[in-house]
């Protein structure tokens, strides 16, 4: 093994072909590698082996499968062993989840990782792209790998981590052009990575000295991003006490060039954001701001419903309708959705939450203990309040004159338009939002 290792010889195989496995394993195969994907689950291997893509919202996505499958350049199999062993660079994209008590479940991942070493070639490079504690890659993944494939990681075959870091909806512009983190075991590893990466994404790379750093600097993302929403949140809620209208505070104060206040919301969800600050917490960073940022995010589901129940009073026996299932607009993604704590905090209090979302059946909004609604249908008459949830584009075309008998519309993403509905007779509320009268802010000069 040396650094002039021919990159446009290789097989990749891309362990794991979900929201951001397919679309590497489509990306590498447009650039020249030959690609092997593998999962445990046929329904998407099958969907990959006919040229379609089991992802859906995913701008390009669905074309560069096609186009793969046409040139002969990507295949799928549920044998994971058996694809590593025609590769000679492995991606390893399996989640590490969080269970209900937020400590780290690596059942998918550790099983992975047992089987990629049962078919693990000397002289390959394996690169971790999960989201993962630092140390992990070396200390637990590395071990497994040297235990079960009798290679030693840095000696035998390369190890190299390089995070994900895409945004969903826009995957494959991410990939291609946000900067790609690599860190290795050791020099050879890393710059093996690098050149991969190189040709297979043609994005913008960071070398940094170490697996850990590669690894930290993942979490890092998520943790400030929390942690700065936190913020916002609480400024919001302060905001909302002293009658001031948050919006307004953030064009004025982000004109500062230092200063980048984020968008207060009611609440943070997603694989991502809400649960690896997690890992770090887990790891001993459990006192200060990453676990109050935690505490705040997750207690805007409650903020929001007390100022309903200010309005409206006791919420018992009271229907109230969420927008949006997903976690964010435009995205069908439920994973750790504030809808669900919303749900959740609804039902405590004795009242009958329903779902609209567009996005999904009404067996998944059943499945998350729900009532299913359409809009426009008879049973809008029951509604008592609405909580904007998930922004979708619909929802800012609603007609409020559908809920008759709603009092309270709660903007948990301040994005509804006041008027259209306090002239229906509802009251508007947003977060931090209370003095939003359609002032219009805007820069003088
Ligand atoms: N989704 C995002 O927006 C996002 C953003 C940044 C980073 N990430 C990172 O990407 C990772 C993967 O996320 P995702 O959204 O692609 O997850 P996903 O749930 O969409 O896909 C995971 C895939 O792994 C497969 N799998 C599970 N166990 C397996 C095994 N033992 N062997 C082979 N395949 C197995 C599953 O069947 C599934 O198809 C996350 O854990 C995170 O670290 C995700």
């Amino acid at each position: 093994m040396d650094d002039s290792h021919n990159p446009a010889a290789s097989t990749v195989a891309v362990i794991g072909l979900g929201k951001i496995g397919l679309p590497l394993a489509a990306l590498f195969a447009r650039n020249g590698y030959h690609v092997i994907g593998a999962d445990i689950d046929p329904t998407a291997v099958a969907a990959v082996n006919q040229g379609t893509s089991h992802i859906d919202n995913e701008p390009g996505l669905a074309n560069l499968i096609t186009a793969a499958r046409h040139a002969n350049t990507l295949a799928a199999t549920t044998n994971t062993a058996e694809a590593v062993a025609q590769a000679d660079i492995i991606v390893v994209i399996v989640p590490v989840l969080t269970d209900d008590q937020n400590k780290i479940d690596y059942r998918s991942i550790d099983q992975a990782v047992k089987t990629i070493a049962q078919g693990l070639q000397k002289d390959s490079l394996v690169i971790f792209e999960t989201t993962l504690p630092p140390g992990d890659t070396e200390n637990r993944f590395g071990k497994m790998i040297e235990e079960t494939s009798g290679w030693q990681p840095g000696k035998d075959v390369d190890l190299a981590y390089s995070p994900e870091r895409v945004y969903a909806n826009q995957i494959i512009h991410d990939l291609e052009h946000y900067p790609k983190v690599i860190g290795g075991i050791n020099d050879r590893s890393r710059k093996r990575a690098a050149a991969f990466y190189q040709k297979a994404l043609g994005c913008p790379l960071i070398d940094v000295r170490s697996l850990e750093t590669a690894e930290f600097a993942k979490i890092a993302e998520c943790v400030y991003r929390d942690v700065n929403i936190a913020l916002a949140n609480e400024l919001a809620m302060f905001a909302d006490r002293l009658d001031v209208h948050m919006p307004e505070v953030l064009q004025a104060s982000n004109s500062q060039p230092y200063a980048h206040i984020h968008s207060p919301g009611i609440g943070v969800g997603g694989h991502c954001i809400p649960v690896y600050p997690y890992f770090f917490i887990n790891q001993g960073l459990n006192t200060g701001l990453v676990p109050l940022s935690r505490q705040v995010n997750d207690g805007m589901a409650n903020y929001a419903i007390n100022k309903i129940e200010k309005q409206i009073g006791a919420l018992d026996d009271k229907t109230i309708l969420i927008l949006g299932l997903s976690y964010r607009g435009d995205v069908k993604e439920p994973a750790k959705s504030t809808a669900l704590l919303l749900i959740e905090e609804l039902k405590n209090k004795g009242a009958h939450p329903f779902v609209h979302d567009p996005l999904f059946s009404d067996e998944d909004i059943l499945n998350c203990e729900a009532t299913p609604l359409t809009l426009n249908s008879q049973a809008c008459a029951d509604i008592d309040g609405v909580i904007l949830q998930a922004f979708h584009k619909q929802y800012s075309e609603l007609d409020f004159s559908q809920f008759p008998n709603c009092q309270i519309v709660l903007d948990g993403r301040n994005q509804l338009n006041k008027q259209d509905i306090t002239r229906h007779g509802i009251t508007y509320a947003g977060i931090g939002n209370t003095g939003g009268d359609g002032f219009d802010t805007h820069p003088y000069g």
